[in-house]
């Protein structure tokens, strides 16, 4: 995720801007950029790569800044892609964080117009569409509210301009607080960047705009002026970079809803917007995946032959490897949220020397994976820190439920109606985070086992899959995934009261023979935990521990059920004293097979 930082004051930007993004470091990013303005004149610094230290390159000694730190989404890493973006003549400057839904559109009206870009970000429309009201007679402060008018999508800028001694920064749906010194202003994507200088903050609103000079700061909504609380961050820089919460983990979990919002963005305005030529005349699908991916590859085969009646199948791409019959007629489906797993990047190979078309999935732009593959789709989750995978998963989810809609065989109110609940899905994932305490309880009781299994029937098989995954590889505990059906085929001996079992209940078809199989279950003295349908007063009648998940149509609960489950997983292993965010011998990337 992108980190933006504005400075005005009495010392010098420069210095200040780098500080500051050094501190966004923990976000993740693959280019920086600083903005300068000094007399009148604006100087640009930016490269791909590691912050560098100030005194490397020349700007000039100003007490106006902009910086930003890029982790690429529309434009591969590199010098001419990173921010600081300008306007034709080098007068108005705009570091960005989010998505620029509409960019495209504006970018060929612009150009129309005369206005020469330079990069491949939807970024750069903003300081041209600046330039372009300014030009029309409007001042830098009214230009930049006009330009807001325009743009669709989500973003936190920062726009300085060669000419006046102020910035104007705007927010919508992309974080932006404002800091407030003494004789001295700064906005940022997050407190850590300015906590060395103040802790006296205005985190902003959606729709707010703060035009900031040198001894004051003003904030706009709808036109008007409005006041917001400053309120004191009581943080160290380090508990601060973790937004207050104790792991990224658990940061991660809670910007859901938010990476759902921009996976959504990418893909849908009022009706899905995903060209599917990539499909014509493939006779099925076979994806191709580890660990995490592999499991909500599972999910995207449930989806597809539910909706689209195609034939899916599912490979560990560790042993797609050695397949070798022709697939002339097939997709290849490569998930991987890093881009880099050194397994799925062989499977895609080998995919396209048996003669099959590939797409990948992906939540890395730039990373090996979209050199291999012919068609790549983005997940919009923003870097992931904590090793195991949380809201990259829900990302690749939403992809995948997009995907499966737009090939459906469903008439198109039924599409709508489930795409109407893929939009609520963000709020229900809010309620699962409101039951926080409640989740942490039960984890309480389950983080005194070493066994456990994680059952379901359908969709919710693969559900319990990556509950049974998320369990063990943060707590320790050894936990397993079963169809629960496949219990009484042996697993059954292990069941007893020292080995909990936690139940995926899912309100489908598989629901009666699910209750069934609880019963089974706790006739062999195991205790158990059922997630069940929030409206569902059946399930809890024959269990240890239910947790009531917000309703929403059934084949959205892969999403709701889950993030229950690395809540779960995330207390259990946090009870246990466990290092979270870095679990034992494993790595965020696997470029080894
Ligand atoms: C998930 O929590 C794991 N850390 C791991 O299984 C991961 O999903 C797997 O290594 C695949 O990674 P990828 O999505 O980057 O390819």
């Amino acid at each position: 995720m992108c980190g933006i930082v504005g400075y005005i004051g009495f010392r010098r930007a420069d210095k200040v801007a780098v500080s500051a993004l050094k501190r966004l470091e923990y976000r993740g990013y693959d280019s920086w950029g600083v903005a300068v303005k000094s007399n009148d004149e604006i100087k640009v610094y930016k490269r791909v790569g590691a912050i560098g230290d100030v005194s490397q390159f020349e700007l000039c000694e100003g007490t106006i800044s902009i910086g930003h730190t890029r982790w690429a989404t529309h434009g591969k890493p590199s010098d001419v892609n990173a921010h600081p973006h300008t306007d034709c003549n080098g007068k108005i400057a705009v570091v960005h964080n989010g998505i620029i839904s509409n960019f495209q559109k504006l970018r060929e009206s612009l150009e129309r117009e005369g206005h020469v870009f330079k990069s491949e970000t939807d970024t750069e429309v903003i300081p041209h569409l600046i330039e372009k009201f300014i030009d029309s007679g409007l001042n830098f402060e009214n230009a930049v509210k006009e330009t807001l008018k325009h743009l669709k999508g989500s973003y936190a800028f920062v726009a300085l301009s060669s000419t006046e001694d102020k910035l104007v920064a705007c927010r919508y749906k992309s974080p932006l607080i404002l800091g407030i010194g003494d004789n001295e202003y700064f906005v940022a994507s997050d407190v850590p960047a300015i906590l060395e200088y103040t802790n006296r903050v205005v985190y902003l609103h959606d729709g707010d705009t703060v035009v900031l000079t040198r001894d004051s700061y003003e904030i706009y909504k709808d036109g008007k002026k409005v006041n917001r609380e400053v309120e004191i961050v009581p943080w160290s820089v380090e508990q601060a970079e973790k937004g207050g919460f104790e792991h990224f983990m658990l940061k991660e979990i809670h910007e859901t809803p938010k990476v759902i919002e921009d996976t959504l963005l990418e893909y849908v305005s009022d009706e899905i917007e995903l060209d599917v030529g990539f499909t014509a005349g493939i006779s099925d699908v076979i994806f191709v995946a580890c660990g995490t991916s592999y499991h909500a590859s599972l999910i995207g085969k449930y989806l597809i032959e539910k909706l689209a009646e195609i034939p899916v199948r599912v490979e560990y791409a560790s042993e797609f490897n050695y397949h070798n019959a022709p697939l002339s007629r097939s997709l290849v489906i490569g998930i991987t949220q890093s881009g880099e797993t050194a397994d799925t990047l062989e499977a895609l190979r080998k995919a396209q020397k048996l003669g099959a078309r590939t797409l990948a999935i992906t939540n890395v732009l730039g990373s090996s994976v979209t050199r291999i593959a012919d068609v790549i789709l983005y997940t919009r989750a923003g870097p992931e820190i904590c090793v195991a995978a949380t809201k990259t998963f829900i990302a690749q989810l939403t992809v995948l439920y997009v995907i499966a809609l737009r090939l459906s065989l469903l008439s198109r109110s039924e599409v709508n109606e489930i795409l109407a609940d893929l939009k609520l899905l963000p709020e229900k994932v809010r309620a699962i985070l409101d039951m926080e305490d409640y989740i942490r309880k039960i984890a309480e009781e389950l983080a005194n086992y070493e066994n456990m299994m994680y059952i379901g029937r359908g969709l919710g098989y693969p559900i319990a899959l990556e509950g049974a995954l998320k369990m063990k590889e943060i707590s320790y505990i050894h936990a397993e995934g079963y169809p629960a059906g496949e219990l009484k085929h042996g697993p059954f001996a292990l069941l007893g009261k020292q080995t909990p079992v936690v139940a995926c209940v899912l309100r489908d078809e598989t629901y009666d023979t699910m209750l069934g199989n609880i019963k089974e279950v706790k006739a062999r003295n195991s205790p158990v935990v059922a997630l069940t349908d929030k409206n569902d007063s059946e399930a809890e009648k024959f269990v240890d521990y239910v947790i009531k998940v917000p309703s929403t149509n059934v084949l959205l609960t892969p999403v709701t059920y889950s993030v229950v489950l690395q809540l779960l997983a995330y207390y259990a292993a946090r009870l246990r004293g466990c290092e979270i965010d870095r679990p034992r011998h494993l790595a965020k990337s696997v470029t080894v097979e």
